[in-house]
């Protein structure tokens, strides 16, 4: 799951030593490519959360990242559908869906989506099988009647999934499918600002009538872009004196910070489906899953109270990957089983 910047800062101030008590169960067109666009930078912000890294970051014997024997998303290729739920522009669903799309497409110019996703894949299930590298968009389902109202609980996104399952626009997979359900800016989420930015967990028969594992993500843009799109929107106690928000690479605060939160998601959905295969801490109703370890981490030298080293186009758009179609992503770093640290594409050494 993903937790916010302020309640991290919370935590990290009063309770260091329960980091993970949080409450998991567990531009319409296309950037053009520029020939030599992009320069480093480190913009000196503190990552977006400091609970994990904070603690982690350069002493891995302290991660107890471990396997616990269930399922990883082994089969290929993995099959996403998409709830849109209440409003959504067509440019933000084609940004998401680029970015998604990214992961897969293997002919991206370096640090791409699909580099990052390689990390995620290195993880394996008990007969060996690895994490897929092959995931696409199987289906789409709008919500636009936002048919369980604009106040979700974590319960009634289970409903939202079952509506959208049932009256049939989208098959029930529960062999390579997982269902990600995006929130608009409208909609306010159980737990949404205050102490998750997404989350992912699994369905119950009862409710659904299957056990499908999925993933929440809202747009923040309304309602804490500061707590959930972070670093393009920085809190009002960081304005003064240091760095300000950094411009976001598709203009679109709330969409690019959600992206960021997908992608958190997505990693923790396929290496940790049933919440019983790859996490870290004793206690899997609050388990530490490979994006928590890395949260706020995007670049070489990160950690320390820093995001890290990451790239500016010319317009000064920050991104630390490349992606289909010339887009550009900001994206979290994952934890790496075999290197035992924090690793993304835009790593310098
Ligand atoms: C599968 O994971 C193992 C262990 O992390 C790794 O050594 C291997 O390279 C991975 N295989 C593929 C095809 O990614």
């Amino acid at each position: 799951m993903s937790v916010p910047h302020f309640l991290s800062v919370l935590l990290a101030t009063f309770v260091i030593s329960s980091i993970s008590s949080s409450a998991t169960i567990s531009s319409s067109k296309a950037q053009t490519f520029n020939i030599k666009p992009e320069s480093f930078f480190n913009p000196k912000l503190p990552p977006r959360t400091l609970s994990s890294n904070k603690k982690f970051e350069g002493s891995s014997n302290l991660v107890d990242l471990r396997y616990h024997m269930g399922p990883v998303l082994s089969s290929s290729p993995i099959k996403i559908y998409l709830i849109w739920y209440g409003r959504w522009s067509a440019p933000q669903q084609l940004l998401i869906k680029d970015f998604i799309l990214s992961i897969s497409s293997l002919a991206e110019p370096s640090p791409s989506v699909a580099d990052w996703w390689r990390t995620v894949s290195l993880y394996t299930d008990q007969t060996g099988a690895n994490v897929s590298k092959s995931l696409f968009i199987a289906g789409e389902y709008s919500d636009t009647a936002y048919s369980h109202g604009n106040q979700l609980t974590r319960l009634s996104i289970q409903q939202v999934i079952a509506t959208a399952v049932k009256s049939a626009p989208l098959p029930v997979d529960h062999r390579n499918g997982i269902y990600l359900i995006l929130t608009s800016h409208d909609v306010t989420v159980q737990d949404f600002c205050r102490a998750v930015c997404g989350f992912h967990y699994f369905t119950f028969p009862s409710m659904v009538g299957y056990t499908l594992p999925y993933a929440w993500i809202g747009n923040s843009a309304k309602q804490c872009p500061e707590v959930c799109a972070y670093p393009f929107a920085v809190p009002g106690y960081m304005g003064g004196g240091g760095p300000g928000a950094l411009k976001s690479p598709n203009d679109d605060v709330g969409i690019d910070g959600m992206i960021s939160v997908i992608a958190h998601e997505l990693a923790e959905l396929t290496t940790n489906p049933l919440v019983n295969a790859w996490y870290a801490g004793e206690d899997p109703t609050a388990p530490t899953e490979i994006g928590d370890l890395c949260e706020g981490l995007y670049g070489t030298g990160g950690g320390g109270g820093y995001i890290g080293q990451v790239m500016r186009d010319r317009k000064g758009r920050t991104f630390n990957m490349n992606g289909r179609r010339g887009r550009r992503f900001l994206v979290q770093w994952v934890w790496s089983p075999v290197l035992k640290a924090c690793v993304g594409p835009n790593a310098l050494d």
